[in-house]
């Protein structure tokens, strides 16, 4: 089937088109770390899909019109009515950004010595379980861990290990189980809605709470579209509210699936755990009709949520991101398989055999995407999660040294994306080329994006 973006630029932005002797230089000056990099320096800036996406006149045109009262606004019931539509969720918090609802649930439902489960927790999702004290064990499926593997569902919970903790003796600890759908920190995959009824049964009958991280909740129903059977005739919209209905509530970032700049929301069915969600809300975040979003934002969700479940727009997504990995492919760079729809992760270890962990591959790949090309994306591999000791040397790897190109939501064209994958063609014809990466200073939290590197 052909697809195309059902949608047309009416207002664009210029980018900055740079020579290789100002990236070499921004790029040093940036201490080899593209968090540090001025965004005018960069060309195509794959960092994230979160925050990134174009909005659309729909969007700014309820903006504009929105309704900045303090309490009970017009844009809140907007925001309310969307959300709950979609999810049936009677209580709907607003927060600023999906790390804050993180924060304000899990302080409600975990504390100090409690273990979340989850397919993969993404890493201010980890940073907010421990800062309770708590533990944060991610039980994969066992697919997940072979990256050329094309099984449809890698992003699912391995159930058999849920279910040995939930009847074993670290019963009473299992505080939740969070299904991150899609799978951010395992390749974008999806989560089946098999697995998610089956987490969902389990958790009901040994009465622990699941709930979503659902920042990806489109993208995941698309994927589930495609993939499952039984689902094949069902709309996007239909996936996402069966998936919502599950489970007992969520968290979701909407700077991603609700196409805003900003926000997020927890959705709850039990009333007393959201009164006392709502209390934190208030003290922290701001009063339960804005908590911390601008009204306009309040506004660009309630559209977002809509637009984003367009069939034609996820098809034009996920073509390309497909059409990126099959030309990533040709030019002889292993993807994570199969392509989900947010992200492609990157195979740099494999690519650049002749760097060993400890001078981080992925680093090295994505800082010659920069120089080569002036693409900004992210290394997912040692630098990032691997240990390391007082002298700032790796002492254990990743498991993969991989990078992750995010797609923003309706930004770049094929054109742009096909620039990508030409630059990335030029890097694998002369991968030997490619120098290594040392750790000049990193500090002990949060390393990746404060850390300041060189090449080896
Ligand atoms: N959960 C998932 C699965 C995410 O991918 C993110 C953010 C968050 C929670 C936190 O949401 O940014 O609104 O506070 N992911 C971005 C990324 C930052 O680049 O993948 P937030």
């Amino acid at each position: 089937m052909r697809t195309f973006p059902p949608y047309r630029a009416q207002v664009v932005t210029e980018i900055p088109i740079t020579t290789r002797a100002e990236r070499e230089r921004a790029l040093a000056a940036a201490g080899y770390n593209a968090f540090n990099l001025p965004a005018n320096m960069v060309t195509i800036d794959l960092l994230t899909d979160s925050g990134t996406g174009a909005v659309s006149a729909a969007q700014e045109a309820a903006a504009t019109a929105a309704d900045r009262s303090y309490a009970g606004s017009d844009s809140f019931h907007r925001f309310r009515a969307a959300l709950s539509e979609l999810t049936r969720y009677p209580h709907i918090l607003p927060v600023h950004q999906g790390r804050a609802a993180e924060r304000i649930l899990f302080s409600s439902v975990l504390e100090a010595g409690k273990i979340s489960l989850s397919n993969t927790h993404f890493d201010t999702t980890r940073a907010n379980v421990e800062l309770l004290g708590a533990e944060a064990r991610d039980l994969p499926c066992a697919e997940f861990g072979d990256l050329d593997s094309s099984e449809p569902f890698k992003g699912n919970i391995d159930l058999d290990a849920v279910e040995r903790l939930l009847t074993g003796p670290e019963r009473e600890r299992v505080g939740m189980v969070l299904l991150t759908i899609t799978n951010n920190g395992g390749g974008g995959q999806p989560v089946s809605m098999a697995n998610l009824a089956a987490a969902s049964r389990l958790c009901r009958a040994h009465g622990v709470p699941i709930f979503l991280d659902a920042a990806r909740f489109a993208e995941n129903a698309w994927l589930v579209v495609q993939r499952e059977s039984g689902y094949r005739d069902k709309t996007p919209r239909e996936v996402a509210e069966e998936a919502f209905g599950l489970v007992d509530g969520c968290v979701a970032s909407l700077k991603k699936d609700g196409i805003s700049p900003m926000g997020a929301f927890i959705g709850l069915n039990d009333p007393e755990l959201a009164q006392r969600c709502e209390t934190n809300l208030i003290a922290t975040e701001g009063f339960r009709t804005y908590g911390g979003l601008g009204a306009h934002d309040l506004d660009r969700v309630a559209r977002g949520v809509h637009e984003v479940l367009d069939p034609n727009y996820l098809a034009a997504r996920a073509a390309d991101a497909a059409r990126l990995a099959d030309r990533a492919a040709e030019a002889g760079v292993d993807i994570v398989r199969p392509a989900g729809i947010h992200a492609l992760y990157l195979n740099a270890g494999r690519l650049l055999p002749h760097i060993p962990a400890s001078r981080f591959p992925g680093h090295s790949l994505a800082c010659e995407l920069y120089l080569q090309g002036g693409i900004r994306c992210v290394e997912l591999g040692s630098l990032y999660l691997g240990t390391l000791d007082e002298d700032n040397e790796l002492v254990t790897p990743a498991p993969f040294e991989l990078v992750r190109i995010a797609l923003p939501r309706r930004v770049y064209s094929q054109a742009h994306y096909d620039y990508v994958t030409d630059v990335l063609a030029d890097i694998a014809k002369n991968p030997e080329s490619v120098p290594g990466y040392r750790i000049v200073d990193a500090p002990k939290i949060l390393r990746h994006f404060n850390l300041r590197m060189a090449p080896a």
